[in-house]
């Protein structure tokens, strides 16, 4: 972990309106998340972090996914954020208690945000039949954290989970998609056609770029939901209550940083964010160390 925003005792200096919010993901899926926070939380500034050495963080062991995110949340303490969003749903279902517990001892006052709860929270509102389905990567759906969430929010809704493996991998190097993307996708659609759900969770960052290939399969009246829209929410709600939503009237920065070849992400990130990107940086995370 680098020291760069600590003071020569160690202690953290005390927040400010003006710090930025950290964003990490596997890569660059969560992009789609940012990209719902510039538009919602316009004059805040941002720093993103894609951890693209160890992507796909769907086939990662939840051990790994822990440890992962455990070195992205201190990084982006480093860098001076003042809230943490897990912009990957692999690593909210597996590390998202987890950081919350580390940062009671490590930054009391940073709070952390997943995806996954603002994800199921929209799913629960939104469903008539209580049938709902999931696509995610096989890390979300071992996890059986939406599961949990799903019914933490409503007993009486089912939820029908398809692990898509490789779906997140072909979705960010198959474009422009070619039969092989269609095909896949129509496969993992086949059981939540059977299911008869009205409202699907997409589950991964990466899978709202093949909405309108999904919405076409599963038919006009299921209702896509992704989480960008409630963690925007949550986010707003987390730093007005610590009073510390940027006051400015002028838009805020955004940059980037990731963990392997910084000109492959600035190639493939544009299409997710759907904004110019800038420049990226490349950085390194400490060494794994046991916790
Ligand atoms: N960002 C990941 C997620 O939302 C999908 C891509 C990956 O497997 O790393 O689960």
């Amino acid at each position: 972990m680098t020291s760069a925003n600590f003071a020569t005792d160690g202690s953290r200096p005390a927040l400010a309106p003006s710090d930025p919010i950290g964003v990490f993901d596997s890569g660059v899926g969560g992009l789609t998340i940012l990209h719902e926070l510039l538009v919602s939380l316009p004059a805040e500034d941002y720093v993103y972090v894609g951890d693209t050495v160890h992507f796909p963080y769907g086939d990662r062991t939840q051990d790994e996914l822990r440890q992962f995110s455990l070195e992205l949340t201190d990084h982006l303490l480093a860098v001076g954020a003042k809230l943490i969003v897990v912009a990957c749903n692999s690593a909210s279902a597996a590390a998202l208690e987890t950081l919350e517990q580390h940062l009671v001892e490590a930054a009391p006052d940073v709070a952390v945000i997943g995806v996954l709860r603002p994800a199921a929270q929209l799913a629960v509102v939104s469903s008539h039949s209580g049938r709902i389905g999931l696509l995610a990567t096989p890390a979300t759906v071992a996890n059986g954290a939406y599961e949990r969430a799903i019914a933490a929010a409503d007993s009486h809704v089912q939820l029908e989970s398809v692990a898509c493996a490789d779906l997140a991998r072909m979705i960010q190097s198959g474009f422009p998609f070619d039969e092989r993307v269609v095909e896949t996708v129509r496969g993992y659609c086949a059981p939540l056609r059977a299911a008869a759900v009205d409202t699907v969770i997409l589950g991964s960052t990466h899978y709202p770029l093949c909405a309108a290939m999904l919405q076409r399969m599963l038919g006009r009246d299921v209702k896509l939901v992704s989480a960008g829209a409630g963690v925007a929410r949550s986010v707003e709600r987390a730093l007005a209550a610590r009073d510390l939503l940027n006051p400015q009237k002028t838009e805020g920065t955004y940059r980037f940083q990731c963990t392997d070849d910084a000109a492959s992400f600035k190639a493939v990130g544009t299409r997710f964010l759907q904004m110019p990107l800038g420049d990226v940086e490349q950085v390194r995370m400490p060494v794994a160390v046991a916790r």
